[in-house]
């Protein structure tokens, strides 16, 4: 039961952080461009804070019941080796998220409300591409975790 529990909340954080990033990615960038610079970087860097509140608390939830997981299943050198790639990519996103939370964003905000929307627009292109990586390196760890199963 508790083993079926942390996979439930391993991937409902999942979907979280994948899925937000999806959206923010392909639907909400291209159509922001539809905004001048002065309503499109605050109302991003808004929308970027509370989305990193919630990848944060999924981050945590899916290192947390990933390690339960492992444990729960007679540890790491029992683990199929999709496990350990996943394990090794989901810490690579991890990194990418805190960087990206620690570097870029504080940038884009600052500049923001400095109305420096040069500055801004260069902060939110580097969290764009940032964003991009962890997108697809994402997809690759579901593409891992779930075609793996059957085969390590
Ligand atoms: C420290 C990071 C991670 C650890 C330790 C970890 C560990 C695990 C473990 C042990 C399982 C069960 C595997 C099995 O039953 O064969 C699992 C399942 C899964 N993980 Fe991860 N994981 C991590 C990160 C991620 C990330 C970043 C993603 C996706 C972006 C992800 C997606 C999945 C999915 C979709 C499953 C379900 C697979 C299935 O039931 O077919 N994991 N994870």
């Amino acid at each position: 039961m508790i083993i079926a529990v942390a996979g439930f909340v391993h991937l409902l954080a999942v979907v979280v952080w994948v899925g937000g990033m999806f959206f923010a990615h392909m639907a909400l960038r291209p159509s922001l461009a539809l905004l001048e610079p002065p309503l499109r970087l605050p109302l991003m860097a808004a929308t970027l804070g509370r989305f990193f509140g919630w990848v944060a608390a999924a981050v945590a939830a899916i290192v947390g019941s990933g390690w339960g997981l492992i444990a729960g299943t007679g540890g790491m050198a029992a683990a199929g080796l999709h496990v350990h790639l996943m394990t090794v990519l989901g810490l690579v996103m991890a990194a990418v998220f805190v960087f990206i939370r620690v570097v870029p964003y504080p940038r884009l905000v600052a500049a923001a409300a400095r109305q420096d929307w040069p500055r801004a627009a260069a902060a939110l292109a580097t969290i764009r591409r940032l964003v991009a990586l962890n997108l697809a390196l994402g997809l690759v760890t579901i593409g891992v975790a779930v075609l793996g199963r059957g085969t390590t």
